[in-house]
């Protein structure tokens, strides 16, 4: 049985909290009729979230935090920790971004910390991975990809609370996408990966993210070992973000 579809919205640093309010109601009230079988996440900045919080009260709408602090609570200014972000509501966290490891300089070890922490508090990491230009065009794709995997799991990673993106940098709000063949070999080869990494790495939901919008969601999402998205741009507009999750069927 391949694993349950999951579609899920990084808002990054966008929305205040009425607009915040508005888009969560709109997913809210499509997630009570959904006929869709697909999961559906949204993770918006960190001082949206009680917002947030409170509108998806009792629907299947879940809710993530864009990163946590390895450490659960200290002097750590500016930061906050999974163990808050649980507090707050949430069930998932993505950590790694590709955003995060250029603008905070993020290594993999620091990766596997924070994806450690959430673990530690009871969410689900979403763990994000990704090449740049540079290095797909020198061919190093799936090798940079796999060895990021295998430097940002902890080692306790289980199908149930590790989720895997896979976002090559420069698909990332540009409104380029690797091509489907591209997309599939790098999957299976993630799903390879995992084969040595953990024991029911079959049933790990791997997502594509990087420009997903509602014209390319159907054909994406059909690829072989893509078990779902990591939208972003698109994830902020309630009718796309909606059309990308009818798309997961
Ligand atoms: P994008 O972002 O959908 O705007 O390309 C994806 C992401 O960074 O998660």
């Amino acid at each position: 049985m391949s694993p349950r579809t999951l579609i899920a919205g990084n808002w990054k640093m966008n929305l205040l909290r009425g607009e915040a309010g508005l888009l969560a109601v709109a997913l809210a009230d499509h997630m009570r009729s959904a006929t869709s079988g697909a999961e559906m996440v949204v993770c918006p900045p960190t001082p949206l979230l009680d917002t947030v919080a409170a509108k998806l009260a009792g629907t299947p709408l879940g809710l993530g935090g864009q990163d946590c602090h390895a450490e659960s609570a200290g002097a750590h200014t500016g930061d906050v920790s999974a163990e808050m972000l649980r507090d707050a509501g949430c069930g998932f966290v993505t950590v790694g971004h590709s955003e995060r490891r250029a603008d905070h300089d993020e290594s993999d070890g620091l990766v596997r910390a924070k994806a450690e922490a959430a673990h530690r508090a009871g969410l689900i990491a979403i763990v994000c991975v990704g090449e740049t230009e540079a290095e797909r065009d020198a061919g190093r794709a799936v090798d940079v990809v796999t060895s990021q995997i295998a430097g940002s799991l902890p080692e306790a990673s289980t199908a149930a609370n590790t989720v895997i993106a896979y976002e090559p940098v420069w698909a990332i709000g540009t409104g380029r996408t690797p091509t489907l063949d591209d997309i599939a070999e790098m999957h299976a080869a993630m799903r390879a990966r995992l084969g040595d990494l953990m024991t029911d790495s079959d049933a790990v939901r791997l997502l594509y993210g990087g420009s997903v919008k509602p014209s390319n969601a159907d054909e994406i999402l059909a690829i072989a070992n893509v078990n779902g998205a990591l939208v972003g741009g698109a994830s902020l507009k309630a009718e796309d973000f909606i059309a990308i999750h009818r798309a997961a069927g």
